[in-house]
């Protein structure tokens, strides 16, 4: 049996990139999963081919009261939510003097409050169940600060300390809540931001020691080991997975000895 067999998983943001990954991953290792975004995609053909029961929910994570029904149909139907992972989020930013306010709105509405409302639909559920792993998709930008990343950075920021605090209030009740927190994965939302400026693509390659951007798959295999019950006894915690690009800076010493 595999471990998320018969397990029930909410995803949001299930459309593209990290989410889609994820939910593949999920569904491939027995899980039903209602994926929740405001876009549809042929991807997702893939997820219930693995996971007939498993469907996409069009949605936007910023109305609580459709999030909150959603979590009570999802309980009704399958008697159960196990798994939330919170992958819904647009980048965007600026430097502050340059931003405007509803530019922030928007970055801090999906990627923070978004992320709250997910977690609270969830919680009635996994608490009369007293069992849950609630999983948040926030980034390295949510710990060191990024040139221009001012909203962005700020969302991310805020996703890592609300999940700590989540583990802390929901843990004696067998709730776990825990961060991943991602380097560069090459989805639409990099490619988009990317592509149109290969110098900066570059230079952040260069940063990162494993010489290459990451893979949604990747930070699946992350999101599977969180949701599994190989973590049981993993909360509060914010999983970096960026191929070394936060371990500490390179200035090019094992090039000149070398070693690469
Ligand atoms: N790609 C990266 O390098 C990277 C790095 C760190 C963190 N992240 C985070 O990972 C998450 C997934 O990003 P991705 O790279 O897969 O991007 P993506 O654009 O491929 O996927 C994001 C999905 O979220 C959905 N979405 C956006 N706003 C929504 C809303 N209001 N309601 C419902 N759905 C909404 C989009 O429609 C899309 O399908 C995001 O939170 C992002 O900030 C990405």
């Amino acid at each position: 049996m595999s471990s998320l067999e018969s397990k029930v998983a909410i995803i949001t943001g299930a459309a593209s990139g990290i989410g889609l990954a994820c939910a593949r991953r999920y569904a491939a290792e027995g899980a039903t999963i209602v994926g929740v975004d405001r876009q549809s995609t042929d991807g997702w053909q893939a997820v219930e081919a693995l996971s007939p029961k498993s469907r996409l929910h069009k949605l936007d994570v910023t109305d609580g009261a459709a999030q909150k029904a959603l979590a009570q149909e999802v309980t009704q139907e399958f008697g159960r939510i196990d798994i939330l992972l919170t992958a819904a989020g647009v980048g965007a930013g600026g430097p502050v003097g340059m931003l405007e306010e509803e530019a922030w709105d928007r970055v801090v509405d999906i990627n923070l409050k978004g992320t709250f409302l997910s977690i609270k639909s969830v919680l009635e559920t996994m608490t009369a169940q007293r069992s849950g792993s609630i999983i948040t998709i926030a980034s390295v930008e949510g710990i060191n600060g990024t040139e221009g990343g001012s909203a962005y950075n700020a969302s991310k920021g805020g996703v890592i300390l609300l999940s700590k605090n989540v583990a802390i209030d929901y843990g004696r009740m067998g709730i776990r809540c825990n961060a991943i927190c991602p380097g560069f994965i090459e989805t639409p939302m990099l490619q988009e931001l990317l592509d149109p400026m290969p110098e900066f693509k570059a230079d952040i390659q260069r940063e990162v020691k494993m010489g290459r951007l990451g893979k949604p798959d990747e930070i699946a295999g992350a999101a599977y080991f969180l949701a599994s019950e190989d973590s049981a006894y993993v909360t509060g915690h914010a999983l970096v997975v960026d191929g070394g690009y936060t371990a500490g800076h390179s200035h090019g010493v094992v090039e000149m000895m070398g070693l690469v």
